[in-house]
């Protein structure tokens, strides 16, 4: 059975709800807990029993490593061997928030987590939720996205449930995650520092602080060993094939058109106000204003879920292009789309 622990935003209400899910963590159980970007499913980072059931419940290969919470650079100090000086002015600017850093591991961090690796990836949320369990938990806590291995992230407990129900001990049900997108990735154990995702901390504010980074897309030809295993092309994905197309309105109407002589039932992540044909087999998702890339991103994995829960046979969708957070929709999309089924 798993509980779904519903907040209210009232902390004489909500503190006593965290605090039991605090109780599940010291305990060794499994929660899902809001935090800025996405839902995460917790486990105390320093409990391998309660890490493996992580991978069990989300069917996650072995070879896949999870990202460590804290809500402290003390405690980041408790999972990483050294915080390279680049590491401080990313965490005076960025912590807490939507990033997260590839650092030298400490002793203490389980191969697990790692999956074998000498790195780790820890990260300070920014959601008060999530910094509240971390607090109470008083342990770092080990957390990937609360999806199934594969799947869209979930920006609800909704999401999180229809993905684990079952299979975890509880959710804190926070309601909508506000920036809807993972947390961008920096590995600060390369020279220079490289992005392994981009996520919702723009690169052009990274570049600010650290100057040139490599981007993980530019190193590693199709095929190779992937330094970030989740880079992998295929992930994110709902059960229907997404085909994306070039971001003007008469393109989106020619590839729904297109799409419909093959596919009969078609789904649109349609932008404020973009025409499309008049026909009943059209279901559109009302995604949001074309360039307020902030608000699409919050929207983007809503969209799929809910349009692949209208069983519809394919999803078309325009590409943003890569600047701020266009650049991490791009990237979750064209992963959504790479089609090895
Ligand atoms: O916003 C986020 O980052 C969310 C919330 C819950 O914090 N978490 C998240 O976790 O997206 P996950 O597991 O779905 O994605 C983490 C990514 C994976 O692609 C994993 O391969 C990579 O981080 N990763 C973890 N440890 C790593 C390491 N030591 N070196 C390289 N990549 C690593
Ligand atoms: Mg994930």
């Amino acid at each position: 059975m798993t509980q779904r622990l519903i907040l209210t935003g009232d902390p004489a209400h909500d503190d006593a709800l965290i605090r039991q899910a605090a109780a599940i963590i010291r305990a060794g159980g499994l929660v899902a807990f809001p935090t800025e970007t996405v839902y995460g499913l917790g486990a105390d980072a320093f409990n391998p029993v309660a890490v493996r059931r992580i991978f069990e419940a989300k069917r996650r290969p072995a070879w896949d490593p999870l990202i460590v919470h804290v809500v402290s650079v003390e405690q980041m100090r408790q999972v990483a061997r050294e915080l390279p000086p680049k590491a401080e002015g990313l965490i005076q600017r960025f912590m807490p928030g939507p990033l997260t850093l590839i650092l030298p591991r400490a002793e203490r961090v389980s191969n697990l987590i790692t999956a074998g690796r000498d790195t780790v990836a820890v990260r300070m949320p920014a959601h008060p939720v999530a910094q509240a369990l971390i607090r109470y938990s008083e342990t770092p806590i080990a957390a990937p996205s609360a999806n199934r291995f594969g799947r869209p992230s979930p920006t609800s407990a909704d999401h999180v449930l229809h993905d684990l129900e079952g299979e975890i001990d509880a959710v804190l049900d926070g309601g909508e995650t506000p920036v809807g997108v993972e947390s961008t990735i920096v590995d600060l154990t390369t020279t220079p520092p490289t992005l392994l995702r981009p996520g919702g901390v723009p690169l052009e504010a990274l570049e600010e602080v650290l100057g040139q980074l490599r981007l993980f897309s530019e190193l590693v030809p199709e095929g190779q060993p992937l330094p970030s295993p989740g880079t992998s092309p295929r992930h994110y994905a709902p059960q229907v094939p997404v085909l994306l197309c070039a971001p003007e309105p008469a393109v989106l109407y020619g590839a729904v058109r297109d799409a419909l002589a093959l596919y009969g039932l078609v789904g649109v992540m349609t932008p404020t106000g973009w025409n499309l044909p008049e026909d009943g087999r059209v279901i559109r998702f009302e995604w949001g204003a074309w360039g307020d890339w902030e608000g699409l991103a919050q929207r983007l994995f809503e969209g799929l879920r809910w349009l692949e829960a209208q069983q519809v046979h394919a999803i078309v969708c325009p590409l943003p292009p890569p600047e701020g957070l266009g650049r991490a929709l791009r990237d979750r999309l064209e992963r959504a789309a790479h089609s090895e089924r």
